[in-house]
């Protein structure tokens, strides 16, 4: 059985070993660490794993080291274990952004494997997207967990190339936040219409839920489901021409290259 060691007991990390309880995966193949000991203990005591403060200790228990600490922190992490442990047959996976494969790689002397992972926010409640690149030395084992251990929290997309990363990033790891930024601007509005608070987020969110769920269920382009919602000379098609004549398409377009650049940006340091 595979061991997996989460270094750093956040978000994150708890979302994913969540997943892997609910997955059926065995407790005791599971350590978790963390410097403080409230996040540490109670995922623990939740799920009945185990937890250490040494990542030394989780790094010599585990075939699979998941870093779930923030990107600053990724290779001094890396690099204090590969000082202590022999990491030359474990798998590293590292979910944060801007940390690259040769900077995780350099941290470990180069030994052992390492695995990028991009997860986003919603993987906190099993409906994440994960895009995963794995560098040339990981065995098709390997490969395998870590599709096990994402696909916990959501859907894995498996990239050719490490600069995919940077670009699933604009999609599905910032994408929450755009559909936010979207809901609360309908949010405002609808207020000023005179809904209270509570109903305007009700029939908000209602909205939103709707919209994706048809996305899901309906097995045709999402362009034809908003023709179907649209009938000409309609009010639909009156929003949807203000959106249009506002730049909406080509403003989308422009954030997700901004999103793109920052990733770039933020590998370079
Ligand atoms: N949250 C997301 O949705 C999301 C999405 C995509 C990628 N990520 C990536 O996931 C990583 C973690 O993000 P997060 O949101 O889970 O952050 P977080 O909640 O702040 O978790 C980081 C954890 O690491 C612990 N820690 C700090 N130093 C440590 C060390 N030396 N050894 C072991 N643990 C240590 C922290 O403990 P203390 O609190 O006690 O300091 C904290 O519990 C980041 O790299 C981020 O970029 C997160």
């Amino acid at each position: 059985m595979t061991k997996v060691a989460f270094i750093g007991a956040g978000n994150m990390n708890s979302a994913v070993i969540l997943g892997l309880i609910n997955a059926g995966f065995t407790p005791s193949d599971i350590m978790v660490t963390n410097p403080s000991p409230a996040k540490r203990e109670a995922l623990a005591n939740a799920h009945g794993i185990r937890q250490s403060a040494d990542n030394l200790e989780a790094a010599k228990f585990a075939d699979v080291i998941v870093l779930g600490v923030k990107p600053h922190l990724i290779t001094q992490v890396s690099q204090e274990i590969a000082q202590s442990v022999d990491v030359s047959k474990k798998c590293f996976i590292s979910v944060a952004a801007g940390t690259t494969m040769a900077q995780i790689k350099q941290a470990l002397n180069n030994l052992g494997s390492v695995i990028r992972v991009m997860p986003n926010t919603p993987s906190q409640l099993g409906l994440g997207v994960s895009g995963v690149y794995a560098c040339e030395n990981t065995s098709d084992e390997q490969k395998q967990i870590a599709t096990k251990i994402m696909e916990a929290v959501g859907i894995v997309k498996w990239l050719d190339k490490e600069a995919d990363i940077d670009n699933i990033i604009a999609v599905s790891g910032s994408g929450p936040a755009y559909f936010f930024l979207f809901m609360e601007a309908m949010e405002t509005k609808a207020k000023a219409l005179g809904f209270t608070d509570q109903e305007a987020r009700a029939l908000v969110q209602q909205t939103a839920l709707g919209a994706a769920q048809m996305v899901v269920e309906n097995d045709i382009s999402i362009a034809q489901l908003r023709e179907n919602v649209t009938s000409k000379g309609g009010t639909t098609q009156a929003a949807l021409d203000t959106f249009r004549a506002g730049g909406l398409p080509e403003l989308v377009d422009n954030a997700m290259d901004n999103a793109i650049a920052r990733a770039k940006e933020m590998a370079k340091g």
